[in-house]
């Protein structure tokens, strides 16, 4: 007798899955739920009719994290009415908390760090409310071992757009950022993998395809199995948006995050020529300061920054632009903080991420001293969030 039958022979387990921070983050936990259903499980929105309750979670930023935590904590009680409740904490936060969330949340069954998500199937089928897997291997994820098997139901945004992960990891390094040391170095898919995946979105009725990567323009095509050449150059994601482009049904592609030291010349010409592709890019800047990107080890200056934009305005004057802004990172002066809003104010984002810089631990900038008190970061953060509306506003009177 097959597994799944076997599951299907006993009453199905229901499983609520909660999620917490990126888009990274929501592909994994429908890449969960695909083969979970195909295996058997059905899900539940409600945590009270659940057998299995996960939570997937970033841990990027501190406030993400405390959010997962408050949920966790509030979702307690649920064993004490139902002892047979499973419950696993996924993700970066797994990875990033490993043996301790034991200690936390003593309830806590499964702890699953995002290399071992491949093999969280059989974790879920093997576990009871007794027993304990700790699963945070450093090795890098099979990503060929784990996507959508079905295509993710209706809830959770638009019905019509469906992600596709490109490539996990990051080698950047920026010295804030905890997602290398968490999800790993880079590594792309193959694509004829993720142009399978985007038909069978399509085939469902999904019109709308977002690629998903820490730095899409870091993709490389792979030599195995893969019709074009592996090129090992820069344009290759350039290649993966011509052949996405192509498909029948695809009626609009989106693709985050792009990296300012990465997005080439190609890319936008591409974004320009190529009809479906949305004319909207997200380049976070980080800092307007040159002092603080250095810190930062974000590998480009203010200048290039604002050259890029030019560069893009110039090949695709109406295309959108978003960024993603961090304040009070360590030794951020006042003087560099003006400097972030004079670049906010020269190139008017469409819509601007701003986060208050906190301590990631493992990372280089945690060894700096966390000097910029909470008060002025909440303070630059509410600057920069009212000149936003204020550009927003007299962009939206303007068209
Ligand atoms: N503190 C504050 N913001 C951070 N980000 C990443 N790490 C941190 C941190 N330690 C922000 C960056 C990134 C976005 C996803 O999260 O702006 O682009
Ligand atoms: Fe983090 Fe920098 Fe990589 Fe983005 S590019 S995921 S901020 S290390």
């Amino acid at each position: 007798m097959s597994k799944e039958s076997k599951i299907y022979k006993n009453s199905p387990k229901k499983v609520h899955i909660r999620t917490f921070g990126c888009q990274m983050n929501e592909y994994d936990s429908e890449v969960i739920k695909t083969n979970l259903l195909q295996r058997g499980y059905l899900f539940t929105e409600e945590s009270e009719e659940a057998d299995v309750i996960l939570v997937n979670g970033c841990s990027v930023r501190e406030h993400a994290e405390e959010r997962l935590w408050r949920n966790l904590e509030n979702l307690r009680r649920l064993r004490e009415e139902k002892p047979e409740l499973i419950f696993g904490v996924l993700g970066c936060i797994a990875q990033n908390h490993k043996e301790n969330i034991f200690k936390r949340f003593p309830f806590v069954n499964l702890v699953c760090g995002p290399h071992n998500l491949p093999e969280i199937f059989n974790h879920i089928e093997n576990l009871n409310s007794r027993t304990r897997i700790l699963a945070v291997d450093e090795e890098e994820r099979d990503l060929e071992n784990f996507h959508l098997t079905s295509t993710p139901g209706v809830e959770g945004g638009s019905p019509r757009r469906g992600y596709v992960l490109i490539m996990s990891g990051c080698n950047n390094f920026c010295s804030y950022c905890v997602v290398p040391y968490l999800r790993g170095r880079e590594k792309s898919r193959r694509m004829e993998s993720i142009l399978e995946e985007v038909r069978m979105l399509v085939e469902s009725g999904h019109e709308e395809i977002t690629l998903l990567g820490q730095n899409v323009n870091s993709y490389r095509l792979q030599a195995t199995g893969c019709k074009l050449q592996a090129k090992n150059n820069k344009n290759d994601f350039v290649e993966l948006l011509r052949e996405v482009n192509k498909i029948d049904g695809v009626e609009k592609i989106s693709f985050a995050t792009s990296h300012p030291k990465d997005a080439s010349e190609e890319l936008f010409k591409a974004m320009r020529d190529l009809p479906k592709v949305d004319k909207y890019l997200h380049l976070p800047f980080q800092s307007g300061s040159n002092r603080i990107l250095k810190l930062m080890r974000r590998g480009y200056t203010r200048e290039d920054y604002l050259g890029q934009i030019k560069k893009l305005k110039e090949i695709l004057p109406q295309c959108k632009i978003s960024t993603d802004v961090i304040v009070g990172f360590p030794g951020e002066r006042e003087e560099d903080f003006q400097e972030t809003k004079e670049l906010m104010e020269e190139v008017k984002f469409d819509n601007a991420y701003i986060f208050k810089y906190s301590p990631r631990p493992g990372t280089a900038a945690a060894r700096l001293r966390d000097d910029v008190p909470l008060e002025i970061k909440k303070e630059r953060n509410q600057v920069l969030l009212e000149l936003q509306k204020r550009i927003a506003r007299r962009k939206n009177v303007k068209m």
